[in-house]
């Protein structure tokens, strides 16, 4: 009965697409093969990478008749503005730290090169709709390697009965392997997988729905007409650990279903987050030669050709509004000054929070629609980062790329529920999760940019109240009962990872470490967040989904980046899609996946003839 249903649906649909976003206004052409070049020589000369990635914000420095305004220069508000710079707009990028990045960026410490927020890449298999991204934003500069096929180790329980699981890449081999080291739940990983695939093939659904229209989308929900569209929506809905506990009854293959930690523990989130991340790797895990940097480093020219510019030291301080109550701009803190920069279009990459909390005038801030926008999302759990800094090649102390993920206990919900409830005097002794990895042996150029030096970084989550205190203080000016704490964390943290390489322990000449204050700092995230509004339930619900969009309750105020869509590299990068489609009035996805299907055909005729 329901098929005729289904049917006036597409027919609405198809209505209100055209009618929204066809007909109006005019169609820009973004993308083609005819703006890549084949990869440039790697830049290394320190002048020339600061030159594009560190240039300060003068008043000077500003273009003249800009179309829009980005605050932030994370890969959301980068990916934007080069969106809009391919349609010939003139975009001013802003950011607060000394160099353009954000979770992108890297820094150098002791001759050792750290990145912060991008340890490995997914879906960068040739042609993927983020590689073909990518290359329109980055002219085909940004390359990427892959890891070894085994990317992942995960090693659960206590340290003297510990289990090894690995996980490994690979269209069927993922399955296979698992399989391999699960005999008995052959079927429980096929429905996994099943899916898993699922989730991935329909996930575009879910974008949809910060397309279209609320009404309609509040009309599919009422009418529980989204659910027959397609089980995404309920996929999306239901949580992890719920869904997985019907799948299997092995706790172990349940924890490596949701081994890759966000914050919030399985209970709490969505089966459909969790799928997408682990499938995310599933055609190969990536890392960006030359490192992390690499990736501003490409943008910034194809925004500046449009005659945009990027610049850093440049904290926003508030969104200008005019009388109609339309954005219409911001102001940047410089010295004791407040500068005015003015543009028809603003685009926030500072998160939600940062946006409607920080940016804006109370009494914009008190309208009902942004309070009601802002009781829909959290806070996202804070992380801990441990940079070690290691004498010796990668051959020399004997390390791979690949990662590893470590749990005392392989119930994640209760092991996860307890960590986050520890108060600050209860953490050390107690961090039940880490994460280990080794930056340089991923990337081929790091023996060359830092010849005998190798490092690791190591990470776990860590609740912004634990360093709360201190949280009014300035950067190196938090007193000895911070640097306590923190240097305590990370020596737990190392003492536990060098009992995975004991070889390790003499080769250490450099250690540092980051609290969610750091992220503070160089981040901007308001409460030391490390992948923005917290990524629960709640958070994938249809309604939060619709009214996480770019367009905000202030005309010509746009947000872009993981807050838009999801965290990672490649969930900022759709918020940015999402975004630049909403300010062109154009879906940029049926461009990219026209170019897409240009490029696969190309490619196969071309293996034809050969
Ligand atoms: C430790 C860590 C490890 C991670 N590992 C991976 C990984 O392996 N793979 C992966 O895909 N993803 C990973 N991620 C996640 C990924 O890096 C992020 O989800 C993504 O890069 C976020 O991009 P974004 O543009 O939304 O935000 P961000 O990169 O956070 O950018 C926001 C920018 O806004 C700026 N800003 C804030 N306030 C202001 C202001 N007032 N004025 C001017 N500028 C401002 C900030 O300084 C920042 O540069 C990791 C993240 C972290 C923290
Ligand atoms: C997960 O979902 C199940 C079934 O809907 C429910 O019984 C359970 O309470 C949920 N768990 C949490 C923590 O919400």
């Amino acid at each position: 009965m329901w098929w005729w249903l289904l049917a006036v649906l597409g027919c609405v649909l198809v209505a209100c697409f055209s009618t929204f976003f066809l007909t109006t206004g005019k169609r820009y052409k973004l993308f083609s093969e005819k703006g890549l070049r084949p990869p440039g020589p790697l830049v290394t000369d320190k002048k020339q990478r600061d030159a594009r990635l560190k240039k300060g914000f003068r008043e000077d420095q500003v273009p003249p008749a800009l179309d829009a305004v980005v605050i932030g220069s994370g890969i959301g508000g980068l990916a934007a503005a080069a969106l809009l710079s391919k349609a010939g707009k003139r975009v001013l990028v802003l950011e607060q730290h000394d160099q353009a990045g954000g979770c992108t960026h890297t820094f150098q410490n002791k001759g050792f090169e750290f990145d912060v927020g991008i340890h490995y890449l997914g879906q960068l298999h040739e042609n993927s709709m983020l590689k073909v991204a990518l290359d329109q934003i980055t002219e085909g500069q940004l390359q990427f390697t892959k890891l070894e096929q085994h990317y992942d180790t995960v090693l659960l329980g206590q340290p003297d009965q510990r289990r090894e699981y690995h996980i490994h890449a690979g269209k069927t081999e993922m399955a296979a392997c698992l399989k391999k080291q699960f005999p008995e739940e052959e079927e429980a990983i096929d429905e996994f997988m099943r899916l898993m695939k699922l989730s991935s093939r329909r996930t575009p659904l879910i974008a949809v729905l910060k397309i279209i229209p609320y009404w309609l989308v509040n009309f599919l929900i009422r009418t529980g007409l989204l659910d027959r569209i397609s089980c995404v929506f309920r996929l999306a809905r239901t949580n992890h650990s719920e869904m997985i506990s019907r799948l299997t009854k092995n706790k172990d293959l349940q924890a490596l279903t949701a081994y890759l930690f966000y914050g919030a523990p399985p209970k709490d989130s969505s089966f459909l987050i969790n799928a997408l991340l682990l499938h995310h790797y599933k055609r190969g895990a990536y890392y960006p030669v030359g490192g992390a940097s690499e990736f501003a480093f490409h943008i910034i020219p194809v925004i500046q050709q449009a005659g945009g510019e990027v610049l850093v030291r440049a904290p926003v301080k508030s969104v200008l509004v005019n009388n109609q109550g339309r954005a219409c701009g911001v102001t940047v803190l410089k010295g004791q000054n407040e500068i005015e920069i003015h543009a028809p279009v603003v685009i926030s990459n500072a998160g939600i929070f940062n946006t409607f909390q920080k940016f804006l005038p109370q009494h914009i801030q008190d309208k009902p629609e942004i309070q009601s926008l802002l009781g829909m999302v959290r806070h996202g759990m804070g992380s801990f980062l441990v940079f070690v800094g290691l004498d010796g090649t990668k051959e020399e102390l004997d390390i791979v790329s690949t990662n590893f993920w470590m749990y005392k206990d392989n119930d994640l919900d209760s092991l996860m529920e307890r960590y986050s409830s520890l108060s600050r005097e209860q953490v050390l002794g107690n961090i039940p999760m880490m994460f280990i990895t080794f930056p340089s042996a991923k990337d081929p150029t790091a023996s060359i940019r830092h010849p005998g030096k190798s490092c690791m970084t190591l990470l776990t989550m860590a609740r912004y109240e634990w360093f709360e205190e201190w949280e009014g203080k300035k950067l190196g000016k938090r007193g000895q009962d911070y640097l306590d704490l923190k240097n305590s964390m990370a020596q737990e943290l190392l003492d536990w990872a060098l009992t995975v390489f004991p070889l390790l322990r003499d080769k250490v000449v450099m250690v540092d470490a980051a609290t969610p204050l750091t992220n503070v700092h160089y981040l901007g995230a308001p409460r030391g967040e490390m992948y923005g509004a917290e990524h629960n339930l709640a958070r994938f619900n249809p309604e939060t989904v619709a009214k996480t969009r770019p367009q905000t309750p202030i005309n010509g105020l746009y947000l872009t980046g993981q807050d838009v869509f999801c965290n990672g590299m490649a969930g900022a990068l759709h918020g940015g899609l999402l975004c630049a489609s909403a300010v062109l009035n154009q879906i940029l996805y049926i461009d990219l996946l026209a170019l897409k299907t240009r490029l696969k055909h190309k490619q196969n005729n071309s293996k034809k003839t050969l």
